[in-house]
Parts: structure tokens; C-alpha cells; sequence
């Protein structure tokens, strides 16, 4: 790192940025959608996790093949002009002690290191310093290349993530990491994210360059969204006290929130309401009155935790309520992030700010108790920002004041024709003062920008306000007027004032209104809905960077209507619009007077004169009709077989694994047994289904046996003695209360099961993934999945065989879809779940008939159908699980052979799994299978349906799939 980056990176216009884990969208051709998305939000950051377990499945393999390379995303970000904080770990998180948080299994460390690992993780442990080497050393190698330095789109790397440094062992890890960097050829700062208000690493051994705080101040339970908590009042303090020299960086600020096991869940929707518009206003802008520059929210889109990438409180949906949902739909949060993203980055005199005072330093004030302003200003242009919210933040009243704002025409009292500034309930407003759009000047405004700068030479400034408020703006308008757009609203009126105009609008303005056209200015006005519709995308320039605004390019249009406009160049007179529609929608252009045509996606667009007399088109737009066509087809022609001979009397498992080890890293030792440990991580089986087979030769004496089994919360076990069912251990989750990680049951064996000579207990059990570590015990990742006791009633246990995924973690067999897609099932081994294996022997039923009662038992169901989707068509696709909760089987679904999510029937909450094109191939054959497990004597029938959720025209080009076919090699 050298000084050089570090004042870059301060001196960047401020970075808003969100968290996108590439690994939970598995289809690179879909990381552009994305990060365009941002972008089309004005952010100019990413913040990304990789995620160790999956890039490093076993002591020294290192593998950024498929959905675990780099290099796409780095040059999508550069194509996007989005700036990248690599967050590689080597591990994800840290649980805070009073939360159980979400995020992914053992926290991203790799799962053999899990087992492998005698020191503990995360400290300056000898074998865990060997254990991360690879990893980081291919990061690096990755990386380097795509460095600012070096033309890329890093600008920084995230040594470790959640940590304390008051441990030494803690701090020396840090500082053999960031030895590591510094020995390489990364240049960029080294950063670091607190969980808390803690002051680590920002002096003393460990250090970063850049410090910065992680805040979620709505914590994680979605069940009562109005339940607000207080804004933090201060950032601002600890900050200056802290490290007043760098950037007030957040790397991780509350984007939704993930959601838990069980019943009870409240599901996505509300955890996208507990952190939705009014929320982002309230608690974004008050990170701006801390004077934060860089700011990360976490997740802006969260994906799906497929496979078994989720640690055990969270089910496989990782929507997160973030601003882009799973489906990669836009949400109304996304709105709301538009409309600020795109005012920061309009905005380059707030990138510099000093934090003059408050309401309550007296260095502003308000004319009335209830509303609390926060200035800051400009160091080189004396900008007034004044940040406004309720004092009591999480008020929902209607409050009115007014505010003492200082300007360069001198100190007044705002607004001076309408009657008063309006915080409608939760929102926060700014007002700014002296204010630039161009070269012209707002002396003040209560209304809000959107947009402000120069579109082909002229001054631009689009202004927005509620349509139930008052709002006002004193400027100085210039230039020769043309009437011909201006409004003829009676409640937009015109007021001299201190050499300037005050433009009033009275509540009741709606629409779009042109309140200023001369050839110098214009000046537009939305009410707070309209404004939603537009935006400003970056016309890029030709340099390196040109793709990145203020650094490459200070070109932009507005457009209006479009549910998304991801690119526009301008070539000769021609401007070329490319985004999505997902109706029909009336287009406005604002662009340079040079342009006279518009294309969009492609094809030319009827235009007539529009909002300003130069550069301003109206015109509709339309899906095309391919559109309206997309359907889906119902999932019929299902095949099945029994996938568990596992309890038939003739199966042999001598090409098992032996369970016989006596010695475990894992540091939670087995509750009662006979010193064996059986935890399936110790033989290469970590993840997903495990069977065990337990041996014991009669002796007329057994008649039940204790087992303990650990899976992780909402897991479960079902045990056989030969054939007969025994029952099912259930691990439970009701909306994080009651959390069982493991079971511990007596299962009575009945009359006549026993048989003279071998007998096997035979037990199916689930992972739900590996804890992640805690601060004072980073040990925890070394989870004891698998039986932690077993005994008989008499007698005792010949072998215990265990079978996971072929292979296991050193030798899996799908080196595309990764370590953590398939489990031991039989069906799985034997490779059903993948596109191409010939199921024509099988039996036809149809998955709703379902497995039938008086035992549990595990079927694999298996269909293909047909898809017929036209390029250049974003479509979003579910598998949906109709009938209630409450029937007691578990589902492993499996499309194209990506094990796309875990449905746990008994518990919830998830029914519906959103499936992008690239795991779909949206012009031809797709297999769907499904792993049916029955736990219950109860028969299962689930429902399910391919369920078309949104259907845009547009989307990205080139969308690939990567579905490798059945092959028998390795199947056993
Ligand atoms: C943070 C952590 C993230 C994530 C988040 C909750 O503390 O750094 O990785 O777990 O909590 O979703």
C-alpha cells in the first residue's frame, strides 16, 4: 500500500456501494445484470465476499473455475463502472454474541480446515496460517491485475471481516494476512469492518489502512416491521475520535435482513418493509450528517444460498428484503436508492464536508422542537447541507418548521413563500444552500434533487418533492427563456428575491413540470412518484475509466419511464438507450441538442418534442410482443425410484468408509459411545446428506438404541434398524427460539426386527451447515455434525460405515457446480440429479403422489420440460411448493443438477425458489429432480409448479449455461 492509494481513495467522490456475493448467483453471464442495476442506482461501488470453502475445497486445491472465477466480475464491474471492495476472508463473519446471524456455513471457511485444523481458526494458529495460504495466494493472484494501479476496478481488499484485536493471537492473524498482502503485489489499502463501536485495527499490531464500522441498527427480526429502532446520534463523535485522517467508511450498513428457520418466519416481504424507502431515508441520510463517504450496504442484492452454502439458521433463500430481490427484481427500495445514489453523484461539493453542528450545538436550528437539522459544509465552496429528520427518529407525525440556513446572500429563515418544510412521518430531507448545478447556483432548496449538472452544455437541475408537501427553491435563472414548456401550473409561482428566483410549489404539483427552459438552464420539478421513473445513465467516455463517472465521464441524459435504462451512447446525433420494459410506458428524453434520434434496444423510437425545446423528446414505448407469449409449462412425465436400498436386506456397504477414528480437531467430543467419532466432516463428508451404518451382531438381548445426532438447527435424522423404521430425531426452529442443533432419543426397536447374526442401524441425516465462529470461540466453525453419541441398550457396535457425496471433500466428482452442491443419498452418488441421465427404466408417477405412509423412506423424482424463452427477454422463474406447511418430508430440488434449495415442509418458511436463466436454459430442455424424503409415517405429497414471477423485455445478452450432463464416471 502506498500513500498514493490511500489519498485516492479518500479523494474519491464519495463511494455508496452494496454487497453482492457473486457465489450466490452461480450464472457469471448474470454478474453484468447486477452490477448495471447498481449502477443504474448511481452507486459506484461493490462490496464482495468470496467465499474460501468453495474456492479451496481441499488443502491446497485452489479452483476460480465456473461460478468461483474473479476475472468476470472484475471486468463486468470495469464495464459498469462500478469500483470493487474484494472481501476474500478467509473467513465471512463473526457472529456477534447476542445475534444469531446469517450468512454461510462454518462463516466461508473451507470445511476440510474445519477438520484438518488442529490450532484454533482465526488466530496465529501454525496449521490455520498453513490452512489459508493457497487461498490467499490465489486471491491475489486473481486480483493484482484488476488492481486501480493496474487499470482494474479494486480499489480495496478486506483482510478478515467481524474481529477483535485484544486478543494477540487475534491481532497477529491479522498482521500475518496483511504480511502476506504487503509481501505481494497488492498496492491497494488494506480495510477492516467493526461490529462495533470497538476501535479495533486502528492502531498496534493488526492495523489497517482504512477503519470502518458495520451497523445494523434494525436488528434481524422482520416480525414487527413499524418497530423502528432509534437512529445512532454518534457516528460523527466516535469517528473524529477515532480516525478523523481517513474516510468515515462503512463498510457493511443494514441493506434488509436475513430471515430464519421455522414456521414463524415472517418471511422476506417484511424484512424489505422493516428496511424499506422510509427506512433508507431516515437512517441513510444520517450516516451523510455523520460526514460517512463510503458507504456499503448489506446486501443491495442478496441471491439465494443454494446448495449448502448456508449455515444453519438460514433456509436457502437469501432475499435478504434487499433493494434487488432474488429474482433480480427491482423493488421500491431500489427507488429509494436511486433517487439518493444519484444525487450524491451529482452532488461533488458534498464529497468534501466538515460537520459544522446540530439542532442541539446550536449551529442550526429549527423553528420547531420536533424537527432536528444537522450542516455541513464545504470547506472550498461553503455548500450548506442541512440533514433533516424527526428529532425523535422514529417518529411517524406529520411535522412542519422552518430552518436557519446560512447562505452567501446571508442568513435567513426557509421557506419564505410557502409556509414550512414538511417531514411527512419517517423521511428525512436535505436542504441545501449555495448549491451547484453547472455552472449556476441554487441560493436554496427545500425540494430535493435528483439530478443536477450539464446535459450537452447546458445547466440541468431536476428537482422533486412530495406531492402533499410545499417545497421551494431560490436560484438565479439565466438565460433566454422559451415559454413554450414552461408550466402553467397556478401552484408553481415565481417570487424575486435577493437578486435570485424563488420558484414555490404549492402541495398539489404533480407530474413532471418544466419550470425553467433558456439556453442556458433547465430546470425540471417531479413530485416524489413521478422522480422514480427517471434516470441518468452514465454516457461513457474513452479513456480507461471511462465508464466511471467524475473519473471517466461527466456525460449523462435523463430518461424517464422505463422500469431500467442500464447503458446510453450518443454517436453523431444518434442517442442509443439500452434497458428493460416491463410495460408500456411513455419516454422522455433529456439530452444534448445535438441528439435527434433516439434508438431503444436497438431500434429507432417515434419521437415528438418533448419538455424542453432543445434535446427534449416524448414518446411511448412498448414491450414487443414476444413478451406477452412467455409461459411456462406444468411439470408433468415425473419418474421415480427408491434412492435408499440402503435398508434393504442384501446392501453392501464395504465400499464405505470405515468410522473409526479416535481422535477429532473438532473440539465438541462425542456425549457417549465407545470413543469412536463418528462426525462426517472427519471423513470427508461435510455437507448436505450423510448416511451412517452401524453394525452389531444379535445377541437377543437389543431391543433399542441411543443416538445423539448433530445436524444444525432445523436438521433431522431418521433411523432404520434393518428395515424397520425407527423414527425421525427433528431438530427445530421456531423463528430462532428453541434452537436444537442436536437430538438425543431412545429408538425402541419392534417385536421381530431384530435378526439373529448382523444387524445395521441405519441413520439419513442432514446438515444444515456449519456454525460460523464467534469472537471469543473461533473454534465453533468445527462443528460435530454427525452422532455425537450412540449405544445400545446391550451389547455393543461392530463398524459404523459412512457415506456422504462421492468422493467427499478431496475427491468430489462435480468440479463445475463445487464442493457444496451434492450430498450421500443414493440417488445423488448415483447421479440422478443431473441433466442426462437416462431415468426411461424408471416407474412414472407423478411427484404429488408423493411417498406413501407406514415408513419413511427417500425417492428420487425426475422430469425434464421445455422452455422456449427469445433472447433478449429477462424472464424470472420459480419452482413454488402449493400446498401448506405442515407435512413432514424434507426436499432437495435439483435443476439442470444444481441443487437449488432445501424445502423443509414440516418447518418453513420457504415454498418458493426463484431459478435464473444460466442454471435455466431458457431455449431448450431442463431437467427438474427431486430428493423426496419422508420422515414421518404419514404419506407425502408435495405440489409443485414452475411458476413465471416477471417477465421483462431486455435483460443482458450472452446469458450462458454451464450444466455439465451425467457421466458415469465416479458414480458408485
Ligand atoms: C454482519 C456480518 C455479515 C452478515 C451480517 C448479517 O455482522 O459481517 O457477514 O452476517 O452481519 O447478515
Amino acid at each position: 500500500m502506498t500513500l498514493q492509494y490511500r489519498s485516492q481513495l479518500r479523494s474519491f467522490y464519495l463511494t455508496s456501494s452494496g454487497e453482492f456475493h457473486t457465489f450466490r448467483l452461480p450464472v457469471p453471464s448474470l454478474w453484468p445484470d447486477i452490477l448495471e442495476k447498481m449502477k443504474a442506482a448511481g452507486l459506484n461501488g461493490v462490496s464482495v465476499y468470496t467465499h474460501m470453502g468453495l474456492i479451496n475445497p481441499s488443502r491446497g486445491v485452489v479452483d476460480f473455475d465456473s461460478f468461483r472465477a474473479l476475472q468476470p466480475l472484475y471486468d463486468a464491474a470495469k464495464a459498469a463502472g462500478i469500483w470493487i471492495v474484494l472481501r476474500p476472508g478467509p473467513l465471512l463473519r463473526r457472529v456477534a454474541i447476542q445475534y444469531i446471524n446469517a450468512e454461510t456455513t462454518a462463516g466461508g471457511i473451507s470445511h476440510w480446515a474445519t477438520s484438518e485444523v488442529a490450532g484454533v481458526l482465526r488466530t496465529n494458529a501454525t496449521d490455520w496460517r498453513a490452512a489459508w495460504q493457497a487461498y490467499v495466494q490465489g486471491i491475489i493472484e486473481q486480483t493484482a491485475p484488476n488492481q486501480i494501479n493496474n487499470g482494474g476496478p479494486v480499489i480495496a481488499i478486506q483482510v478478515d471481516n467481524e474481529y477483535s484485536q485484544s486478543l494477540i493471537t487475534h491481532a497477529e492473524y491479522f498482521q500475518e494476512l496483511e504480511d502476506v498482502y504487503h509481501n505481494s503485489t497488492i498496492t491497494v489499502p488494506l480495510t477492516y469492518n467493526d461490529p462495533g463501536e470497538g476501535r479495533n485495527f486502528i492502531n498496534g499490531t493488526g492495523a489497517v489502512d482504512l477503519y470502518g464500522l458495520d451497523a445494523y441498527p434494525q436488528g434481524f427480526d422482520c416480525s414487527h416491521p413499524e418497530n423502528w429502532n432509534p437512529v445512532t446520534t454518534n457516528y460523527f463523535s466516535y469517528h473524529e475520535d477515532v480516525n478523523p485522517s481517513q474516510a468515515w467508511y462503512f463498510p457493511e450498513f443494514q441493506g434488509g435482513s436475513f430471515d430464519a428457520w421455522g414456521p414463524t418466519a415472517p418471511g422476506y416481504a417484511l424484512c424489505a418493509e422493516l428496511t424499506g424507502p422510509n427506512f433508507q431515508s431516515v437512517f441513510y441520510k444520517q450516516l451523510w450528517a455523520s460526514n460517512a463517504k463510503l458507504i456499503s450496504y448489506y446486501m443491495l442484492y442478496g441471491g439465494t444460498s443454494w446448495g449448502a452454502i448456508p449455515f444453519q439458521c438460514v433456509y436457502s433463500s437469501y432475499d435478504y428484503g434487499a433493494s434487488i430481490s432474488e429474482s433480480r427484481a427491482l423493488t421500491t427500495k431500489f427507488d429509494e436508492l436511486k433517487l439518493q445514489g444519484i444525487f450524491l453523484r451529482s452532488s461533488p461539493e458534498f464529497y468534501k464536508t466538515n460537520v459544522i453542528g446540530n439542532s442541539s450545538t446550536g449551529a442550526t436550528s429549527t423553528s420547531n422542537p420536533a424537527a432536528f437539522a444537522t450542516f455541513l459544509q464545504n470547506p472550498d465552496t461553503k455548500t450548506g447541507f442541512y440533514v433533516l429528520r424527526q428529532t425523535s427518529s422514529t417518529s411517524t407525525a406529520i411535522t412542519t418548521f422552518k430552518l436557519n440556513i446560512t447562505t452567501s446572500l446571508g442568513n435567513v429563515q426557509v421557506p419564505i413563500v410557502v409556509s414550512a418544510i414538511t417531514l411527512g412521518g419517517r423521511e428525512s430531507k436535505l436542504v441545501l444552500a449555495d448549491y451547484s448545478f453547472g455552472s449556476s447556483k441554487v441560493g436554496y432548496t427545500t425540494a430535493q434533487v435528483f439530478y443536477a449538472g450539464t446535459i450537452g452544455g447546458r445547466d440541468i437541475l431536476f428537482l422533486y418533492g412530495n406531492s402533499t408537501q410545499a417545497h421551494e427553491i431560490r436560484l438565479a435563472l439565466t438565460g433566454t427563456p422559451n415559454k413554450a414548456h414552461q408550466t402553467q401550473s397556478p401552484l408553481i409561482t415565481f417570487t424575486a428575491s435577493a437578486n435570485q428566483t424563488i420558484v414555490a410549489f404549492q402541495a398539489g404539483v404533480k407530474g413532471l413540470q418544466t419550470v425553467w427552459d433558456s439556453n442556458t438552464q433547465l430546470v425540471l420539478f417531479a413530485d416524489s412518484v413521478t422522480v422514480t421513473t427517471f434516470w441518468a445513465p452514465v454516457v461513457p467516455g474513452t479513456s480507461t475509466f471511462g465508464n466511471y463517472w467524475a473519473l471517466g465521464s461527466n456525460t449523462t441524459v435523463l430518461v424517464g419511464g422505463p422500469y431500467l435504462v442500464r447503458n446510453a451512447t450518443i454517436s453523431g446525433s444518434q442517442l442509443a438507450l439500452l434497458g428493460d420494459l416491463n410495460t408500456t410506458v411513455p419516454l422522455t428524453v433529456v439530452a444534448p441538442s445535438t441528439v435527434k434520434t433516439v434508438t431503444w434496444n436497438g431500434a429507432s423510437v417515434q419521437l415528438t418534442a418533448g419538455v424542453t425545446a432543445t434535446g427534449g423528446f416524448t414518446a411511448t414505448l412498448a414491450p414487443r410482443t414476444a413478451v406477452k407469449t412467455v409461459a411456462v409449462p406444468k411439470l408433468t412425465g415425473w419418474k421415480f425410484k427408491d434412492s435408499l436400498p440402503e435398508i434393504g436386506a442384501t446392501f453392501d456397504d464395504s465400499t464405505w468408509t470405515v468410522a473409526n477414528h479416535t481422535t477429532t480437531n473438532i473440539p465438541f467430543k462425542p456425549y457417549y459411545g465407545d470413543g469412536r467419532i463418528l462426525y462426517g466432516c472427519d471423513y470427508g463428508f461435510c455437507e448436505n446428506i450423510v448416511l451412517w451404518r452401524g453394525h452389531f451382531t444379535s445377541t437377543g438381548a437389543q431391543t433399542s438404541v441411543n443416538l445423539s445426532i448433530n445436524g444444525g438447527e432445523a436438521f433431522a435424522a431418521s433411523v432404520w434398524l434393518n428395515n424397520a423404521f425407527l423414527g425421525t430425531s427433528f431438530g427445530n426452529s421456531t423463528n430462532n427460539q428453541n434452537i436444537l442443533e442436536e437430538t438425543d432419543d431412545k429408538f425402541a426397536f419392534p417385536a421381530g426386527a431384530v435378526h439373529p447374526g448382523d444387524n445395521v442401524i441405519t441413520i439419513v441425516q442432514d446438515n444444515m451447515g456449519l456454525n460460523e465462529t464467534n469472537g471469543n470461540n473461533p473454534d465453533t466453525s468445527k462443528s460435530p455434525r454427525g452422532v455425537r453419541g450412540f449405544k445400545l441398550n446391550s451389547g455393543s457396535f461392530g463398524a459404523w460405515k459412512v457415506q456422504g457425496k462421492v468422493g467427499g471433500y478431496t475427491g468430489f466428482l462435480d468440479k463445475t457446480r463445487g464442493v457444496l452442491n451434492e450430498g450421500g443419498l443414493f440417488g445423488e452418488r448415483k447421479g440422478w440429479h443431473l441433466p442426462g441421465f437416462d431415468t426411461s427404466s424408471w416407474a412414472s408417477r407423478d411427484l404429488a403422489t408423493g411417498l406413501p405412509g407406514d415408513s419413511a423412506g427417500v425417492g428420487f423424482f425426475v422430469t425434464t420440460f421445455s422452455l422456449n424463452i427469445p433472447s433478449g427477454i429477462d424472464a424470472f422463474l420459480s419452482f413454488t411448493f402449493e400446498e401448506p406447511l405442515g407435512q413432514d418430508y424434507r426436499l432437495y430440488l435439483f435443476v439442470n443438477g444444481w441443487m437449488m434449495g432445501k424445502r423443509v415442509a414440516n418447518l418453513g418458511p420457504q415454498a418458493k425458489f426463484p431459478v435464473h436463466q444460466g442454471i435455466l436454459n431458457f431455449q431448450g430442455v431442463n431437467t427438474v429432480a427431486v430428493a423426496l424424503w419422508s420422515m414421518g409415517r404419514a404419506a407425502v405429497s408435495p405440489s409443485l409448479q414452475l411458476v413465471l414471477d416477471g417477465v421483462l423485455d431486455g435483460g443482458v445478452p450472452g446469458v450462458k449455461t454451464d450444466n455439465p450432463q451425467w457421466t458415469p464416471v465416479g458414480r458408485v
